[in-house]
């Protein structure tokens, strides 16, 4: 029979569905955790005629939350902002991805003495040029900031799309518009993403958004956990975000599936034990690429080869902010892991099979032989990795303690 209390709880746990949101963007300002600095530069752009932005970085660090909410950030004065946002498919042309921003926007005009509502996109029934492009965007009056986001940039396979893209922003650019385009999208550097169209970059902030850092991560816990009114303990929330390697979509996953576990235990406040619970919850819940590349990459019938305790390491290893990381990098964790002293001549060959079919390409390789680096072929998968190896047991205590970065000891002193 469901008692009063029992109705609580489960409001509590539908609460904490809304809140952690592990597959979508942040929809409110209040929900959307740090990220100043990159405000601050997109702000800038914003507020200065001439100058437009491209937002790159690693897949699932927050690009796109933050370039929805970027309108609310603006300060507006007396203004309107006007958003108009379109994610970038495969099969998109600079036409089509013009048509689509201008379906979002709006004129009326008189025909056979009715006013009626038209769109600037039923102007263009066919081609579009940089020109139309420069020409309707010089429309937008003096109390409307206008942003354009085009976001999923990497997905343009169109050549000419690309360069008439970077066209089009030196335009708009050198016509000194209001309007603001900023290009978003998946690349470690910029040239990667506008693939070397440089007078795009030349009018354009360059925003890197990086991994988020463990304050970032922390005040993103806190605001969710407060807002249900519970509570989170020191060493719950060091583990959380240790493993979440900075990426956004894992705190909400493990963040939630550790509240529903504090939740169905009757308890307002978040232990060590709940985040154990909540990782295997979260392991079963990820992406079924995730858990097949895993098995590829570490199954094996020869004991002595230790896959799963190498790749382990591997997601333990010091990198460079883009994730890089050399052999020697892992000796000390694969160590740790195994127990003794294994040098990179033990495993060199198992870690150079990791970027291979054959081990489902789990990590990417660049450089030559001597002077190898390695990373994960997918950012999120650094996290599975580590959240297997906590579940396995292939972290000890020992092994932990090298997720806590100097940051994280400052912030949760012992
Ligand atoms: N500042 C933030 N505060 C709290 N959560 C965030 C923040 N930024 C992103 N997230 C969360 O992180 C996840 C990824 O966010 P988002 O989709 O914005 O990233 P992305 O970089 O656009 O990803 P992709 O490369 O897949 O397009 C989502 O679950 C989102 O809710
Ligand atoms: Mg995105």
């Amino acid at each position: 029979m469901s008692t009063e209390r029992d109705d609580s709880w489960r409001t509590l746990r539908f609460q904490a569905a809304d809140l952690f949101t592990p597959s979508s963007p942040v929809s409110t300002t209040e929900l959307f955790a740090g990220r100043s600095r990159e405000i601050e530069k997109l702000t800038e752009a914003v507020a200065e005629r001439g100058r437009h932005a491209i937002q790159y970085g690693e897949p699932g660090v927050g690009k796109t939350s933050l370039a929805k909410l970027l309108q609310y950030f603006v300060p507006r004065g007396l203004k309107k902002v006007q958003y108009i946002r379109k994610a970038v498919v495969s099969t998109d042309t600079f036409t089509s991805i013009w048509s689509s921003v201008f379906q979002s926007i709006r004129f009326s005009a008189i025909r056979d003495g009715i006013a009626q509502e038209y769109t600037v996109s039923d102007l263009y029934p066919n081609n579009i040029a940089p020109s139309d492009v420069v020409r309707e965007l010089s429309y937008f009056g003096e109390t409307v900031i206008p942003i354009i986001v085009v976001d999923e940039f990497q997905q343009l396979r169109d050549a000419e799309a690309a360069r008439l893209m970077s066209e089009t922003v030196k335009a708009v650019s050198d016509e000194g518009l209001a309007a603001t385009i900023i290009v978003v999208g998946v690349g470690d550097n910029v040239d990667e993403l506008v693939r070397g169209h440089s007078s795009i970059v030349r009018c354009s902030e360059e925003v890197l958004m990086p991994r988020m850092t463990t304050r970032e991560m922390q005040e993103l816990l806190d605001v969710r956990v407060g807002q249900l009114g519970m509570k989170l303990e020191g060493d719950a929330k060091w583990k959380i975000i240790g493993l979440s390697k900075g990426l956004p979509s894992f705190a909400h996953a493990l963040g939630r599936s550790s509240v529903y576990s504090a939740i169905d235990r009757r308890h307002m406040t978040l232990q060590e034990s709940d985040v154990d619970i909540g990782i295997k919850s979260t392991i079963e819940s990820s992406q079924h690429t995730l858990k097949s590349t895993y098995e590829t990459a570490t199954n094996s019938n020869q004991a002595r080869a230790r896959f799963r305790q190498l790749i382990t390491a591997c997601a333990l290893a010091k990198s460079d902010p883009s994730g890089w990381f050399t052999p020697k990098d892992v000796e000390e964790p694969f160590s740790g892991i195994v127990g003794e002293r294994r040098t990179i001549e033990h495993f060199n060959g198992n870690l150079k099979e990791f970027a291979s079919d054959r081990r489902g390409n789990i990590l990417h390789v660049k450089g030559s032989e001597r002077n190898f680096r390695f990373r994960f072929s997918e950012p999120a998968m650094q996290p599975f990795v580590l959240m297997k190896g906590v579940a396995e047991n292939l972290i000890d205590e020992k092994a932990m303690n090298v997720l806590s970065s100097k940051e994280q000891g400052e912030l949760f002193p012992t």
